[in-house]
């Protein structure tokens, strides 16, 4: 059986190590797994009773729309119910973007250093990436929108981007849209918005009326702790979500995931207290690398990329054998680490000291 060449040697996605994998092959009983930047609090409890109410249907179809949560979605964030569009997480959202808008041979730009799969979903449609590099670990917008052509279909910006965890201002961000022409898609990702609090930090949802062109995408997985429901979600204007709503597979979110997700939403006081937790562990862990004189990249959302100065890749081994479970692959010399709770990143910062006596300094 011949697969399509485009997909040939495409690699599936390799996720963080699961902890039973380190647990099996180190022999370890305790882990902490701080590599998929999931939230170390869990979820809501509201979220909890909402999925207990659910398990009586489970041999029922959920609503393949999802029409409670799209609505309480629409009323939360001030759009019509028609400009929403959910997802199997928003990993979905950007599989269905890039199905329905790239045909083989159109371009799509996005940063060389971002969430992988914008590029990968990209390649699945046989579409021409165009990598831009990145300034300082930062989206460089103006070489981001000096790279259109006749060609370009869309552009991705992810903010904060994942993995240096970076944001682009609301000024650049503007800039940026006003230059770009409005047949091109811009899909900004804003998978970790909840937690920033930042005043330069755009919120997607202002800009959508001026600029027909945006998507925004977002998450049930980062602040409300549900990513194994699987539930994302993606606004725009309504054109767009009509345009995609056929590339959506039927009953696309779970029960379970809507109800969740539809009761996390409303559980402020959780959010508020993973956002306050989740600034206390950037401010620890600033402060922890700067005793170490290592040098993070400015950090928004719930994780940290960090220069250590030495192969990420060991570093992350030695860090494997202690129980920590960090991502490296991001560059040489650089690994992620989730924020985790208070007693995770002690634990963390803790191993790393030793580690980085162990592992050679890459001169
Ligand atoms: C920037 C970004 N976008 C999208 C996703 C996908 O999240 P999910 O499919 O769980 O909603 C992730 C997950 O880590 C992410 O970091």
């Amino acid at each position: 059986m011949q697969v399509k060449p485009n997909i040939a040697n495409l690699p599936a996605y390799k996720p963080g190590k699961p902890v039973e994998d380190v647990k099996r092959e180190l022999g370890l009983t305790e882990i902490i797994k701080l590599a998929s930047n999931e939230n170390p609090f869990g979820c809501s409890p509201k979220a909890k009773e909402a999925i207990e109410r659910e398990l009586s249907g489970l041999s029922i179809y959920p609503d393949g729309a999802g029409v409670t949560l799209t609505n309480a979605l629409a009323k939360k964030h001030g759009v019509n119910a028609d400009q929403i569009i959910l997802g199997d997480g928003s990993d979905e959202i950007i599989l269905m973007l890039a199905r329905a808008y790239l045909s083989p041979g159109d371009e799509t730009i996005m940063a060389d250093l971002t969430f992988s799969q914008y590029k990968h979903n990209a390649q699945v449609e046989n579409a021409v990436i165009v990598e831009v590099p990145m300034a300082n670990g930062k989206h460089d917008l103006p070489a981001m929108a000096a790279r259109v052509t006749a060609k370009t279909k869309i552009i991705w910006v992810c903010n904060p981007n994942n993995p240096t965890g970076t944001i682009v201002t609301k000024n650049e961000l503007v800039a940026f849209l006003d230059q770009v022409p409005q047949n091109v898609m811009v899909v900004l990702d804003e998978a970790y918005c909840e937690y920033i609090e930042d005043p330069t930090y755009p919120d997607g949802l202002e800009l959508l009326p001026k600029y027909p062109n945006l998507v925004l995408l977002r998450t049930f997985s980062k602040i409300f702790g549900l990513a194994a429901l699987r539930v994302g979600y993606g606004i725009a204007s309504a054109d767009i979500i009509n345009d995609v709503n056929p590339i959506r597979p039927p009953f696309n979110t779970s029960r379970v995931g809507q109800a969740a997700a539809a009761a996390a939403l409303e559980d402020e006081a959780f959010i508020a207290y993973c956002r306050e937790q989740n600034k206390k562990g950037l401010q620890f862990l600033n402060a922890a690398f700067a005793e170490m004189g290592l040098t993070p990249f400015p950090a928004y959302g719930n994780f940290i990329m960090v220069d250590v100065k030495r192969s990420g890749y060991d570093v992350y081994d030695a860090l494997l054998r202690r129980g920590i479970i960090v991502r490296a692959g991001f560059g040489a010399n650089y690994i992620r680490i989730t924020v985790g709770s208070q007693e995770q990143n002690e634990k963390v910062i803790t191993a790393l000291k030793s580690v980085l006596q162990e592992v050679e300094v890459k001169v």
